[in-house]
């Protein structure tokens, strides 16, 4: 197995949840902003990959083979190989993105399906005779990863009444202040988690405990004028915290709802060069085209220093292993080396919940290990995205030229090249389309 990462600085410095929220090293900050040579090359410093640099002739005919499509008569070359080498097969069954990146070695494939198993496993309270599986709690959203990643691919809203809001939740946060050290990043919106129910809403606990809310959705029916005198009906949701179990919210809370994406090709968003996604800010709009796109630089836990956010609906993480540890202890209440309390997301003013029983006091130490952790990484960062069918066919060409025509193409740039990378041959140096699109910067019209 190659994990990397290992001997940079891994210390569980955080006792709450959303990167945004972290109170960063005070320390480390100033150097970082002080001497940014030194600590933090700025945001497009990418400690969590081991890169071989790019020659000069390798960036002139990556320029070359990311502009911008100008003709439409048919397919440009490799289109159809959605993650380049990684591509794997398009299905059109259940497991369509369920298999390890088409480049993977057997060996490797091994370890993926050792990750799949952290990845489907439920947990289950703890005090438990299966040590090793105990530890939910005391609040979650689900008792696994694939519960709202079904199938690894996305979630869905509750669709009615009887259904339930099992791969979906609110989070929640306040305003921050300025004073917050991270307000010193330019542009860092500061906020706080709420002070009673921490940075996301868990409708779930165990027996004695109760639940934070009950998630309820109203939908209005809005109807929308099309250019050709059509008109279309949508559905206008609006959100609510419903049967709160330990009290009002804050005054200011503000909810943001959540719906788990679809697990496949985040290994391959992780290994752009950040330097590629900052090019493409316009955060003043200065092209003109009605749309200023902004990158999220987040406090990185795992390395702590500012990064590139590129994970989460947000962008509010910055790496596949330090979104899934948020995961494990936000939606599952797993401990782990990047967010160490037993009791997840419980926060000082639920003291009943921080003094439950909880998972970590057998030889494990977290109630998920530095090995479980690397394990689930190397399976999420190996989702294989399938290869685009009929990128041939007229209609589909046409819907491409009206894509790149009526300017989606001003947020969704449809063609990177990742690093080359030393020890992640899988998404080293691959050209990738459109894949999952990357919510590595934030876009804005106006
Ligand atoms: C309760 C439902 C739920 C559970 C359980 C869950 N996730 Fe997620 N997952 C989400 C949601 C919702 C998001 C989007 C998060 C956001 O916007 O902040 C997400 C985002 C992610 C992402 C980033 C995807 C992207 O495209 O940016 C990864 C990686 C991920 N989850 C891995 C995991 C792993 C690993 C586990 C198990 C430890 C897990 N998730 C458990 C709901 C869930
Ligand atoms: C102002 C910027 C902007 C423009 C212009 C734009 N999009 Fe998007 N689009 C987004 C963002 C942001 C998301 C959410 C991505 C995320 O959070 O992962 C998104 C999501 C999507 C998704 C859902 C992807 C998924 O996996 O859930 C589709 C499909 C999509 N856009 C298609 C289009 C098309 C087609 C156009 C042009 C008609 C377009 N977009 C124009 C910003 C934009």
């Amino acid at each position: 197995m190659r994990w990397r990462g290992d001997l940079r600085s891994r210390r569980p410095s955080a006792q709450m949840l959303a990167p945004r929220m972290f109170q960063p090293n005070p320390i480390a900050l100033a150097l970082a902003i002080f001497f940014p040579g030194l600590i933090w090359a700025g945001p497009s410093d990418e400690p969590h990959l081991s890169i071989v640099p790019r020659t000069k002739s390798e960036a002139a005919r990556i320029a070359s083979v990311t502009k911008l499509a100008t003709s439409f008569d048919q397919a440009q070359q490799f289109e159809a190989k959605s993650a380049g080498a990684a591509t794997v097969r398009a299905m059109s069954n259940a497991d369509a993105f369920s298999q390890p990146s088409g480049n993977i070695t057997f060996e490797d494939e091994l370890t993926f399906k050792v990750g799949n198993g952290l990845f489907r496993k439920l947990w289950v309270s703890s005090p438990s005779s299966t040590l090793a599986s105990d530890g939910l709690g005391p609040l979650y959203n689900a008792r696994s990863c694939q519960r709202c990643h079904r199938k690894d691919g996305r979630g869905h809203p509750p669709e009615g009444p009887e259904d339930n809001a099992i791969s979906m939740f609110l989070r929640v946060s306040i305003p921050g202040s300025s004073d917050d050290a991270i307000s010193e990043i330019e542009g860092y919106l500061a906020t706080l988690p709420e002070p009673t129910y921490g940075s996301q809403l868990q409708d779930l606990s165990l027996a004695g405990y109760p639940g934070e809310y009950t998630l309820q959705i109203d939908y209005e029916e809005v109807e929308v004028a099309l250019s050709g005198g059509e008109f279309a009906s949508l559905r206008q949701p609006t959100y609510t915290a419903a049967n709160l179990g330990y009290g009002p919210l804050h005054p200011d809370a503000m909810l943001s709802p959540r719906v788990a994406p679809q697990m496949i090709g985040l290994g391959l968003l992780e290994a752009i060069p950040a330097a590629d996604i900052l090019a493409l800010a316009d955060p003043d709009d200065l092209n003109g085209d009605g749309i200023s796109g902004r990158p999220n630089i987040v406090w990185s836990i795992e390395y702590n220093e500012p990064m590139l956010g590129r994970f989460g609906l947000k962008a509010a993480s910055p790496t596949v292993r330090e979104q899934s540890a948020g995961a494990f202890a936000g939606d599952i209440g797993i401990s782990n080396p990047l967010f160490p309390a037993a009791w997840g997301d419980c926060t000082a003013a639920q003291s009943d919940c921080r003094a439950a029983p909880h998972g970590d006091a057998d030889d494990r130490g977290f109630e998920i290990d530095d090995e479980g952790l690397d394990l689930v990484t190397f399976y999420s960062r190996n989702l294989g995205a399938p290869a685009r069918r009929d990128v041939d066919d007229p209609d589909v060409l046409r819907g491409k030229e009206t894509f790149h025509t009526t300017g989606c193409t001003s947020c969704h740039q449809p063609v990177f090249v990742t690093h080359r990378l030393e020890d992640q041959p899988e998404q080293s140096f691959q050209l990738i389309w459109r894949i999952p699109i990357c919510s590595s910067t934030t876009w804005g019209r106006g």
